[in-house]
């Protein structure tokens, strides 16, 4: 069978067309399309599907033989825990986030970390190497042994790297910039950044060192073009915030050699980036007391408690459709939530805005959070605040029944720590519960049951109804 001689691929979605589209039939996405040379077959090695006799492979066991793997901590904690225990060798890690949000301030100070142990490279497609000198003196790092090269030619680097005695680690910032000669595409574009990604990899593997790979992410949120790099790598991870703020958060959500639900607290300051092992005081420290709209979210992220506030505002809209906004939490749920508070609770946002703001910078994914935002939203409509000194945990059905969430006893722990008095909660099945003392607990199991909270004035006094 011929092969084509080139094929036209979703910079989007990486789908491949056998021709020239204006919208790829995939993913929707208009002018993604891009033809390239030798339909991304990998350079090195005979292609795949050849009709050549096959050798035998060799079979094992399932049990190791041996040591287990060791792990490779860098002394960065924060960096350690999202990593399931610090990096193992020959894996494949992928660093992804938003340009300017600090990949390459991270993994300069990672590397540097773990220069002390381990012997490190770190090669730049994006940057002169005085540039990383700069940086690592002003990360005050710049003494620590890490061999610094600019290079983009991936058959450059894999001569440089396939030695006996090679690096242990390898840092490579980023993908995108990295191109391979025999494929005719631009560098960035999914044929190359696949191809040059699965080279190294495949060195990794076969030498045993830690390949950490930097990804640009697109505004649509996927890693430039290849969601491909995703699957090729071991463990994905996601360095993301707000610009404006100084916390960056690392988020693992692929990991082959630990949970997926940890996450790192970062501050961005003028020497780099500082660790955060309390993020409930630091998301806390602007929060003004009592004010209507907003509530404090006891959550989880990993085995850590972390405390957020929601900020909700309902505001008369001049508005056929009026807007509703979302930052740091699913747009979809909050139309779920502001659906049950209608048809259960008999409450109307219909003709207001609504905005909703996890403050801070944190994305909350967790369903425990709908109490609190359901809070926040009767809150600012009632314009009765909730008790400072309260928090708010809980996940709600369609029915408008409040639902247990798992992990109770942390959540309570983490806000009688940092002083809250009240937590509003699911009723609580198991009484036997210990951090009852803790904390005075408010059992809702019914939405019904929260929003007479705010009715009866948000303290338990009787208010005159209003309307
Ligand atoms: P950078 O690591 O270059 O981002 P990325 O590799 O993800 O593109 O970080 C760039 C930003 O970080 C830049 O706007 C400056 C800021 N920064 C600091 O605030 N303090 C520092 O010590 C460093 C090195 C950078
Ligand atoms: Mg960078």
């Amino acid at each position: 069978m011929a092969k084509a001689k080139s094929s036209f691929t979703c910079q989007a979605c990486g789908a491949v067309h056998p021709r020239w589209m204006g919208r790829c039939d995939a993913c929707g996405e208009w002018n993604a399309v891009v033809e390239e040379a030798g339909g991304g077959a990998p350079i090195g090695g005979r292609a795949s599907g050849g009709t050549g006799r096959g050798r035998k492979i060799e079979m094992t066991d399932l049990a190791h033989v041996g040591e287990p793997q060791p792990r490779r901590r860098t002394g960065i904690d924060e960096f350690d825990r999202v990593t399931g225990g610090g990096l193992v060798r020959g894996s494949a890690i992928l660093v992804g986030g938003d340009p300017g949000i600090g990949k390459s301030t991270l993994l300069l100070q990672v590397t540097a970390g773990l220069a002390k142990s381990v012997s490190c490279a770190y090669i730049t497609g994006e940057e002169a190497v005085d540039q990383i000198q700069m940086r690592a003196r002003r990360l005050d790092v710049d003494r620590a042994p890490v061999s610094v090269a600019a290079a983009t030619n991936v058959a450059d680097i894999l001569a440089t790297l396939d030695v006996p005695d090679g690096p242990e680690l390898v840092v490579i910032d980023s993908i995108q910039t990295m191109y391979i000669d025999a494929l005719d595409s631009a560098p960035g574009t999914v044929a190359q950044v696949r191809a040059s990604a699965q080279e190294l990899i495949r060195l990794a593997k076969k030498r045993g060192f830690i390949l950490l790979l930097v990804g640009h992410v697109t505004k649509e949120g996927t890693i430039a073009g290849p969601r491909v790099l995703e699957h090729m790598v071991d463990t994905v991870l996601y360095f993301e915030g707000e610009r404006g703020h100084q916390f960056r958060i690392l988020r693992a959500v692929k990991n082959r050699y630990g949970a997926t639900d940890e996450i790192g607290v970062f501050e961005m300051t003028d020497r780099g980036l500082s660790e955060v092992e309390n993020p409930s005081a630091l998301f806390l420290a602007d929060r003004q007391g009592e004010v209507a709209g907003s509530v404090v979210f006891a959550g989880m992220e990993g085995t850590r408690p972390v405390l957020v506030e929601i900020q909700a505002l309902v505001a008369p809209s001049p508005l056929a459709t009026p807007r509703r906004a979302v930052v740091g939490w699913d747009s979809g749920r909050l139309a779920m939530v502001l659906a049950v508070l209608e048809s259960r609770c008999g409450l109307s946002f219909s003709g207001g805005e609504v905005y909703l703001n996890v403050a801070g910078g944190l994305r909350v994914g967790e369903p425990a959070a709908d109490l609190a935002v359901a809070a926040a939203l009767t809150s600012s409509l009632t314009g009765v605040p909730l008790p400072a000194d309260m928090v708010v945990f809980g996940e709600i059905s369609l029915s408008g029944e409040v639902r247990s969430v798992g992990q109770t006893d942390p959540r309570v722990k983490e806000a009688a720590k940092l002083g809250f008095r009240s937590a509003m909660l699911p009723r609580i099945r198991n009484k036997t519960n210990q951090s009852k003392a803790d904390l005075v607990f408010q059992e809702v199991a019914e939405l019904q049951d929260m929003v007479g909270f705010f009715e009866r004035g948000g303290d338990g006094t009787v208010r005159a109804a209003s309307g």
